[in-house]
């Protein structure tokens, strides 16, 4: 195999590969690199198994050759790191919500790398779904109407309505650590990929309310799209073993994290890598509601 063909093996119909025979890190040829940025445009999320020698700063650095890695904008780093971001089952993080990851700013994430620590003995898995597969499957009235739409998306959303299961604890970090600033950014519920071109539905649990809807109005409409996001056809479910890495593009999925494993340790360690601003089909860039950019805020 030259270092520039990568061994693909598609694992649903229209979502998600996994790439064997790659050993990840920063030493990889800018041949492989290039491969991997293609491939993952192409399936959307990326798997690669037995990366059980990834550490820490190891991750960190592959992450760099994919993209710029970027801190969470409230969550602190894993100890030690300059950007991890550490989900421990036994420290809240369980993400069983269909999202896409930091939708509540203006420039979120354009990649995650997600490296398995500790996996369970049965359940964890993370299930992917393609929003531009999404939106190009919508019925055409569905479309044109999803083209116009804006959202509001914020990370201060009701954990406690969200997940009544919630104990206090979990409902307080929430608050004091990943709401610690509250952010509030209007996107188009349509943007154009920026390398693909294709076009993607931006929803998921950081949606608040759709503009200029009534909040009934916003709810229907929202649920109706997001349906479609989330269709299994449209879908891949991944079976975690430690040392396996997925990469996902995070401007063409969302995803979830099936809470299914009770009191087992799941370990995950997440980068992402810096994003630019949506663009919506008629031109125009997402909005910052709050924070105000520094800039806005001198105009004012
Ligand atoms: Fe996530």
């Amino acid at each position: 195999m030259s270092n520039h063909e990568l061994d693909i093996r598609p694992v649903a119909g229209r979502i998600g590969a996994e790439v064997a025979g790659v050993t990840l890190s920063a030493d990889l040829s800018d041949a492989t690199v290039a491969a991997i940025d293609e491939a993952l445009h192409r399936y959307k999320v990326l798997f690669f198994r037995d990366q059980g020698h990834l550490d820490d700063a190891s991750q960190e650095a592959f992450a760099a050759r994919l993209g710029e890695p970027v801190a969470h904008p409230t969550v602190p780093v894993a100890n030690g790191s300059s950007y991890l971001l550490e989900l421990d089952s036994h420290r809240g993080g369980r993400a069983n919500a269909w999202h896409t990851d930091v939708t509540f700013v203006p420039a979120y994430p354009k990649a995650s790398i997600l490296r398995a620590v500790v996996s369970t003995a049965s359940g964890g898995d993370t299930v992917w779904a393609n929003t531009a597969e999404a939106y190009a499957r919508l019925p055409d009235h569905l479309r044109e109407l999803a083209d116009k739409l804006w959202a509001l998306h914020t990370n201060a959303y009701d954990y406690a309505a969200a997940k009544p299961a919630a104990t206090r604890d979990q409902i307080e970090r929430h608050r004091n650590v990943f709401a610690s600033t509250v952010y509030e950014t209007e996107h188009p519920v349509v943007r154009v990929h920026p390398v693909t071109g294709e076009r993607t539905l931006v929803l998921g649990q950081f949606v608040k309310s759709l503009a200029g809807l009534s909040s009934a109005d916003s709810r229907r409409i929202y649920d109706t799209l997001q349906e479609h996001v989330t269709r299994l056809e449209n879908t891949v479910r991944w079976r975690w073993r430690a040392g396996d890495v997925a990469i996902w593009d995070n401007r063409a999925t969302q995803h979830y994290a099936v809470d299914d494993y009770g009191d087992q340790h799941r370990v995950m360690r997440r980068v992402t890598l810096n994003g630019d601003v949506p663009i919506s089909v008629d031109g125009r860039p997402s909005r910052a509601v709050s924070p105000l950019p520094a800039a806005a805020i001198a105009a004012e």
